[in-house]
């Protein structure tokens, strides 16, 4: 089984190489100043503080913090400014009244079938159409990264919009949005490299990344404004005059247009209220599942024994394979998907190593004891290294390096449950993912159609390595050659 390289040790702080990529954000800050900044741990302890002029950083592996710490605080909010008042940016009554009101849409069954429907469609229409073309017209060489980041924020705009903005298709178009998007998240990662006094003067001189950001704003209100106004229209008219909508409302926006709030709630339906929860919902969705899916194919192509165990399954669950079959593309549904332990297994363990948010940030209103015996302060910024967590030996043992699907199985051949506090990947607590579900049937969808039906292999040389930023992305994209499995099935 493959080993991974731990991430980028902390200059200031070298005794600390477990504590990951995020701490490498901090540090190249303050690598000229050595002087003027201080970094302290108790011996043994899980937490250690960084200090510096006008920034105070803790960061801590245990988890017992995470579940502790839920708000995000005044300092995040600033950060992620873009976000609005949405989910993500809000704490307290606003939060807990945002999360009541996704978490009942999100989980419903009636939005669980479209996210199938809608997944199934795309992977066969979209997913394999273009790598179909590809092969035919390009020798299968395509950065499959790009791919995955277009097919998630396709779906994602269908799931929140209704809408299907069609970024994957064979000429590869680009859409203003999801630049936008791009641009706007990597601005956001250097504001969490620097003092806020510093990146507020660039904001106010309106130059390099804040430059960026404040483009891609305007792109991405004007985008979600549009979307808004077009449905509130479609939907105003098909209950004033009896027109049919184009889309039947099984999208998020439709369902929060007709959310029915108490009085008291009807601030909720706000054009910005709506503004900000869409844009939430598109990061929450798009970049997580396009970056789990390309970390995921490349640790899988690297562990071709793990490859074949996925293959022998997909070949089990399927009646029409049980019986050797011979026809068209394969692209398994909701019922198959159900079944399949290996593969979820196999996506846990490439979620542990390769988490798409790999930190988190937090803060306190007021000052808190940690049970660890650290003191929080309201001013500090607590980074939670997800990434550095999903690889400690004191939380995965002996062998967390190794890419092992099978300590996701019990010995009755089920998955075995770990707890959200030690599989972090979707957070722990009360601010955890709301997608887990919505994500694991776009990656299993994507991931049981395209390995059965295709052999993926990473360019030799293709230099792997991640990207600091907000979501894990791969720095170089993810160069393969794609071959189809049964020619003849192809035709
Ligand atoms: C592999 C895919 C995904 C991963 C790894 C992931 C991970 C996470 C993590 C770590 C958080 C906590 C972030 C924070 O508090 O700063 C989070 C929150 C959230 N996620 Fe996901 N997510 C994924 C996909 C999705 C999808 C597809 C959706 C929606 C359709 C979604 C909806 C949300 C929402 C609404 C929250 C905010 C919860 C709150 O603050 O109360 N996620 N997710």
């Amino acid at each position: 089984m493959g080993l991974f390289p731990i991430g980028p040790s902390l200059e200031c702080c070298p005794h600390l190489h477990s504590t990951s990529i995020e701490c490498t954000i901090g540090s190249s800050m303050y690598s000229g100043k050595q002087g003027a900044h201080s970094c302290s741990m108790v011996h043994g302890s899980p937490t250690w503080t960084f200090s510096a002029p006008a920034t105070r950083l803790m960061s801590t592996t245990s988890s017992v913090p995470t579940s502790l710490i839920s708000p995000k605080g005044p300092s995040y909010s600033k950060i992620f400014d873009v976000l609005g008042g949405g989910i993500f940016n809000s704490d307290s009554e606003s939060w807990r009244i945002q999360r009541k009101m996704a978490h009942s849409l999100i989980s419903s069954k009636r939005f669980g079938a479209f996210v199938a429907r809608t997944s199934q469609e795309k992977v066969d229409k979209g997913l394999v159409h273009v790598l179909k073309h590809i092969i035919k017209h390009g020798q299968g060489i395509i950065d499959l990264q790009d791919v995955f980041q277009r097919f998630s924020f396709d779906s994602t705009c269908i799931l929140v919009f209704g809408v299907d903005p069609g970024s994957l298709a064979v000429d590869f178009p680009t859409v203003p949005f999801a630049k936008a998007m791009d641009d706007a998240m990597e601005a956001v990662a250097f504001r969490h490299a620097m003092p806020e006094s510093w990146w507020m003067l660039l904001k106010w001189l309106n130059i390099g990344w804040e430059k960026k950001l404040a483009e891609g704003w305007k792109i991405i209100d004007q985008f979600i404004n549009q979307h808004i106004s077009t449905r509130r229209e479609a939907l105003h008219k098909s209950k004033t005059q009896g027109v049919e909508s184009d889309c039947e409302g099984e999208d998020l926006l439709t369902a929060y247009i007709n959310y029915q709030p108490g009085d008291e709630l009807a601030i909720l339906n706000s054009a910005k209220f709506l503004r900000d929860t869409t844009v939430n919902l598109m990061l929450a969705g798009r970049d997580t599942t396009g970056a789990a899916l390309t970390w995921f194919f490349w640790v899988v192509s690297m562990n071709p024994e793990v490859e074949t165990k996925i293959l022998q399954e997909l070949k089990a669950t399927s009646p029409k394979l049980r019986e050797g079959w011979h026809g068209k593309l394969k692209v398994f549904d909701a019922e198959e998907l159900s079944q399949l332990v290996f593969l979820h297994a196999a996506l846990c363990e490439s979620l542990r190593l390769f988490p798409p948010v790999p930190f988190e940030h937090k803060s306190v209103f007021q000052p808190q004891v940690l049970p660890t015996g650290e003191t929080v302060l309201p001013e500090t910024k607590i980074l939670i290294p997800l990434y550095a967590m999903g690889r400690m030996e004191s939380i995965w043992g002996k062998d967390c390096l190794e890419f092992k699907p099978e300590r996701w199985i019990s010995e009755r051949g089920k998955l075995k449950f770990e707890p959200s506090y030690k599989f972090m990947a979707f957070n722990s607590g009360p601010r955890n993912c709301l997608g887990k579900e919505v994500a694991f049937t776009q990656m299993k969808t994507v991931a049981a159609a395209l390995l059965l039906n295709f052999h993926i292999q990473v360019l030799e040389g293709h230099p792997v390595s991640p990207k600091v930023s907000i979501i894990l992305h791969m720095k170089n994209g993810l160069m393969v050659r794609v071959r189809e499995r049964y020619p003849d099935a192809m035709k």
